[in-house]
């Protein structure tokens, strides 16, 4: 029996969950299908209650439904918790369980992928919205030996690090305050790369011997093209999206698939 998974989203034609799962299944000999639904925006949980009762064994969550995917949930990781969101939704019975899988995404991505261990490291992490939150209690069990918040809106980063200090201390900062400070790790998880912007860090706190990290992927967005002429190692995020699917892949079926063929696959056709 074929068992059936989705990415719901608004929009969701562009999603590459279909490919990736489509990728996972057949390496791991797993029978599944995997579809794109896409909910009216005031209809989620109708879409989800329509694909469960289709016989429907789970669903990624992406923008604008992570939210309600939360509230959704009857039970949730702890993980899941502290994002406040829930990217990843498995259908056991009558229970819904909701999971966060993002943040270990990145951390695998960083940890395996890239071999940066993160353990004893001074990080910078870069926005204070939901992409930070979901993914600063997966970075923290990696005991870094610092963890700095920049944003704009000082107390948005000052409520994350109140939020997440029974995990570990973080530092907050403004990005003026950058330009001194040395780090081993950048992470961007704010949304200037959207619109093409550059979070205003100062070029100065780019170096040969540390890695700049975008969470987004498919361009090289202004923070990574500063990083790079600065002589940073420079990654995006596509590792982050395969290895976050992988998280779910591995909640949903209890075997992990490999990944490093389906992310060069993938930047294959992106092109990136
Ligand atoms: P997301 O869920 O993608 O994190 P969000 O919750 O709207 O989206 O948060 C966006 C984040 O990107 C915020 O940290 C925002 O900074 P402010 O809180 O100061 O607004 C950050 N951001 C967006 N555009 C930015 C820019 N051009 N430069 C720096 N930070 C930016």
């Amino acid at each position: 029996m074929t068992d059936h998974y989705a990415v719901v989203g608004n929009p969701v034609a562009h999603s590459a969950s279909p490919q990736i799962h489509a990728e996972f299944a057949r390496e791991t000999a797993q029978d599944l299908d995997y579809v794109r639904l896409l909910a009216p925006l005031d209809g989620f949980a109708a879409c989800i209650a329509d694909f469960r009762a289709r016989g429907g064994r789970g669903v990624n969550v992406t923008l604008p439904f992570k939210l309600e995917a939360y509230q959704l949930a009857q039970q949730r990781s702890e993980r899941a918790v502290q994002a406040e969101a829930v990217n990843t939704l498995m259908f056991d019975g009558s229970t819904v369980y909701g999971d966060n899988t993002d943040g270990a995404g990145l951390v695998r991505d960083l940890e395996v992928n890239l071999g940066f261990a993160l353990a004893g490291k001074r990080v910078l992490l870069m926005g204070a919205g939901g992409a930070a939150r979901g993914v600063l209690l997966p970075l923290l069990d990696k005991k870094p030996a610092a963890l700095t918040i920049v944003n704009r809106t000082l107390e948005k980063a000052h409520a994350l690090a109140r939020q997440f200090a029974p995990w570990g201390r973080c530092a907050v900062c403004g990005y003026g305050e950058l330009g001194d400070l040395r780090f081993d790790l950048i992470i961007d998880a704010t949304a200037a790369g959207v619109g093409g912007a550059k979070p205003p860090v100062p070029d100065s706190v780019f170096a040969a011997d540390m890695l700049a990290y975008d969470m987004m992927y498919g361009k090289a967005t202004p923070f990574m093209q500063a990083a790079a002429a600065r002589g940073a190692w420079v990654s995006d995020g596509l590792g982050m999206l395969v290895e976050q699917a992988a998280e779910s892949f591995l909640l949903w079926r209890g075997v992990r698939p490999h990944t490093a063929q389906v992310i060069a696959k993938l930047r294959g056709d992106l092109g990136a």
